[in-house]
C-alpha cells in the first residue's frame, strides 16, 4: 500500500474554497432582519416569492413559471411522481447522471439510454428509439454533461426541440453546470428553443454551495401548479430560510462576481486535467469540455475500469464506478474525472497514478 496522500476522483462536489462564506453570513443577517417572520414560517410550496421573482427576471419569464425546491434532485423526484407510472418509458442520455437513473428506476420507469456523443445525443439512435415508442420525457444535461463533460451542439438542440413537438414528449433539461462556461460560445437552452415542451432545472448547489439546497424549475405555469401540489404534499414548503438567504445573496448583486470567481478557480483545473491526460495517458479517448465539473476518459481497448479501479487503490487513488452511469449496460472502459475539488498539482499527480495503474492492468 502506498503512503502517498489519497486522491479522490469520485464525487462531483464543489471546492470548499469556492464557498462565499462571508457573503452568505451577511446575506443571512439581512434576510432574517428583513423577512424573519416570513422565512421562519411555513409558506407557499412554490418557494420564497422574492427569490422566484428574482429568478423569473434573471431568465426573462413570468413568476408563475418558476418553482424553487430543496435542491434540484428533489424536483426530478416530483417530476417522476407527476409523469411516471410503472412501466412508462423514459429516455436518458447514455451515460447519464447516476442519481437520476436510480430515481427513475425507483419509480418503475423503463429507462432507454440514447448514446451520447461529444456533441450531444446520437440523433439516429434517438429517431430509431422513437419509432418504437415515444417516452414520457427525455432527461438531458445539454451543458457540460454529468458524467461525460459533453455539450450539445446547436444543430442537435434544434433537432431535439423539433422531435419533442413531433412526437409529443417532454424535454427535461437539467442545467446545473450551464452558468460555468470557461470558454467558447453559449448555445441556446432547450427551454429557449421550445418553452412549451421543456422543463428547465437549475441549481445553486454548484454556484453558492449545496448546503442551502436551492433547486429551480422553470416550465409552463399549468404544469408547475401540479408540481407545486406534489411539493406541498411532500414537505408543505421548502426551506424558506435558506431560500431567503440565497435571495439576499443574489439581490445584493453578488452572483455575477461569484460565478466569475468559480470560473477563475475551475478553468485552470480543467486545463491541468487535459494537460495531464495528454502527457500521461495519450492513447485514452478524452472529452474536452469548455466548462463544468467533469471530463470523461474512455480507456484503451481491452482495459476494464473494474480492474483499474481495484488496482488504483494500491496507488491511493479512488475512482468512481463508470458503469453506474449507463442505463442499459456498457461503460466497461468509462471513467468520470471530476476535477473541480482538486488542485492542479493533485490533478497531475492523480492522472499520473491513473496512467501507472492502467499500465499495470494492461501488462496483466
Ligand atoms: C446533473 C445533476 N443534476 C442534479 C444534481 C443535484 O443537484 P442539487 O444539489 O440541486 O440537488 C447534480 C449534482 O451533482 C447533477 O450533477
Amino acid at each position: 500500500m502506498s503512503d502517498k496522500p489519497v486522491i479522490n476522483f469520485t464525487r462531483g462536489v464543489p471546492a470548499t474554497e469556492s464557498f462565499p462564506v462571508e457573503d452568505v453570513i451577511a446575506a443571512s443577517k439581512v434576510a432574517l432582519e428583513k423577512y424573519g417572520t416570513t422565512i421562519l414560517q411555513y409558506g407557499s410550496s412554490y418557494g420564497f416569492l422574492p427569490l422566484r421573482e428574482w429568478l423569473a427576471e434573471w431568465q426573462g419569464v413570468s413568476v408563475d413559471q418558476v418553482l424553487t425546491s430543496n435542491g434540484s434532485l428533489q424536483i426530478i423526484e416530483f417530476l417522476c411522481f407527476h409523469f411516471i407510472q410503472p412501466g412508462d418509458v423514459v429516455f436518458t442520455e447514455s451515460p447519464s447522471y447516476d442519481r437520476t437513473l436510480t430515481m427513475l428506476r425507483r419509480h418503475g420507469a423503463t429507462v432507454v439510454g440514447i448514446p451520447l456523443e461529444a456533441d450531444g445525443p446520437n440523433i439516429e439512435a434517438l429517431e430509431a428509439a422513437l419509432k418504437e415508442r415515444a417516452p414520457k420525457f427525455f432527461y438531458l444535461i445539454p451543458d457540460f454533461q454529468n458524467p461525460a463533460g459533453a455539450t450539445c451542439s446547436l444543430e442537435k438542440r434544434q433537432k431535439l426541440a423539433e422531435l419533442a413537438n413531433r412526437h409529443g414528449f417532454w424535454l427535461l433539461e437539467d442545467a446545473p453546470y450551464r452558468p460555468l462556461r470557461f470558454r467558447g460560445k453559449q448555445q441556446p437552452s432547450l427551454y429557449e428553443l421550445n418553452p412549451e415542451m421543456t422543463l428547465h432545472m437549475l441549481s445553486f448547489s454548484k454556484l453558492v454551495g449545496p448546503g442551502p439546497r436551492v433547486g429551480i424549475l422553470y416550465g409552463p405555469a399549468d404544469l408547475l401548479k401540479k408540481v407545486a401540489k406534489i411539493a406541498e404534499d411532500t414537505y408543505i414548503t421548502p426551506s424558506l430560510l435558506s431560500h431567503g438567504i440565497v435571495y439576499e445573496f443574489c439581490n445584493s448583486g453578488k452572483l455575477p462576481d461569484q460565478i466569475a470567481k468559480l470560473k477563475a478557480l475551475y478553468a485552470p483545473r480543467l486545463q491541468a486535467c487535459l494537460d495531464a491526460l495528454d502527457k500521461h495517458l495519450p492513447d485514452a479517448e478524452t472529452t474536452r469540455p469548455d466548462g463544468g465539473f467533469f471530463l470523461s476518459v474512455t480507456l484503451p481497448e481491452g482495459t476494464s475500469t473494474v480492474q483499474v479501479r481495484e488496482q488504483a487503490k494500491a496507488h491511493n487513488l479512488n475512482l468512481a464506478d463508470g458503469q453506474a452511469f449507463f442505463p442499459n449496460g456498457g461503460g466497461e472502459r468509462f471513467l468520470r474525472l471530476p476535477y473541480c475539488a482538486l488542485s492542479p498539482e493533485e490533478i497531475n499527480e492523480g492522472i499520473s497514478r491513473l496512467a501507472a495503474t492502467v499500465k499495470e492492468v494492461r501488462q496483466g
